[in-house]
């Protein structure tokens, strides 16, 4: 695997490779791996020739400078992972290769940005988008994946992809759990045991909230169940959970509303904010 932290010296990399005819897949990640991520290599590696891994914790998404700083850093660990599951290259970009200035691109995604984490966490995509976008125009990959994990960021950078025109093949990838349900990711490893085991509630309760609406309980009845168990244990604090349109996020308040729909969640376990979603069809 070859690691580069500069951008001028992976595009040309890239150019050679495409130059022999080579498809590009490329999976943008914030680092501290975990299978998650690596399914996310291993469907790149099915699909295409040459898979490029990026490792950058992008300052522009975090509207919490404790969050940023807290975020786990590992790069020989991550780079040891990558290597062993047959990554090509590894980009390692410091924050001045990717910012030399201030990017200060203001992208609409319309309703898709105001509802759960976009209003949760105000300038987060704007950040996501900025930095997809500038990772893409350095590898202009044929393919990029992304996991359904963060199924709204998922659905912003396909729109991204379409308001820019960017012609990149944005594929979403399954959410790989851990044994117990949770779903797998790098903010897991700041649990305490004790935060760790509580955690495993939030599939468990999204599963169950999935059973009541199929068993006719309504939108809001479900709502409140949901509040009402995490409201039980102050080690929970529950930012968002809402039943939305599969396509357009749109929050749904009848039974009777058309088109696949899906759960997401957003929940406090202590300090550490954990999101979670499920297709209810
Ligand atoms: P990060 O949180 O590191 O995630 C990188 C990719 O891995 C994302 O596409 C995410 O959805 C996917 N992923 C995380 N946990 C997963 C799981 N349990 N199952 C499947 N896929 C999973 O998302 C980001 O980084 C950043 O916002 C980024 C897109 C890199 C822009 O900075």
């Amino acid at each position: 695997m070859v690691i580069i932290d500069n951008k001028t010296e992976l595009s040309h990399l890239v150019d050679q490779y495409r130059q022999k005819g080579k498809i590009i897949g490329f999976v943008p990640t914030m680092g501290a791996l975990h299978e998650g991520h690596l399914s996310l290599v291993k469907k790149s590696k099915e699909l295409t020739d040459i898979t490029i891994c990026s490792i950058f914790v992008n300052p522009t998404q975090f509207n919490d400078k404790a969050d940023l700083e807290l975020y786990p850093r590992m790069p020989e660990k991550d780079a040891y992972m990558l290597e062993k599951e047959g990554c090509g290259v590894l980009f390692l970009p410091e924050v001045s290769q990717i910012y030399p200035e201030e990017d200060k691109r203001v992208f609409d995604f319309g309703n898709l940005e105001r509802i759960l984490d976009g209003t949760s966490r105000p300038g987060h995509f704007n950040g996501v988008a900025q930095v997809v976008s500038i990772l893409f125009g350095i590898v202009k990959p044929d393919k990029a994946f992304f996991g359904e994990k963060d199924y709204q960021q998922l659905l912003i950078i396909k729109e991204l992809n379409n308001l820019l025109q960017l012609k990149v093949e944005v594929i979403g990838c399954p959410i790989l759990r851990e044994s117990d349900g949770l779903a797998m990711s790098s903010r897991n490893m700041l649990l305490s045991d004790e935060e760790r085991k509580a955690a495993s509630l939030i599939p468990n309760l999204m599963q169950e909230a999935k059973r009541l609406k199929q068993q006719g309980k309504t939108i809001p009845e479900v709502k409140q169940f949901v509040s009402q168990q995490l409201g039980s244990n102050p080690i929970y604090k529950l930012d968002y959970y809402e039943i939305c349109n599969a396509t357009t996020l749109s929050p749904l308040n009848s039974l009777n509303n058309s088109g696949k729909s899906i759960s997401l969640i957003a929940v406090f376990v202590g300090k550490i904010r954990l999101i979670d979603n499920l297709a209810l069809d």
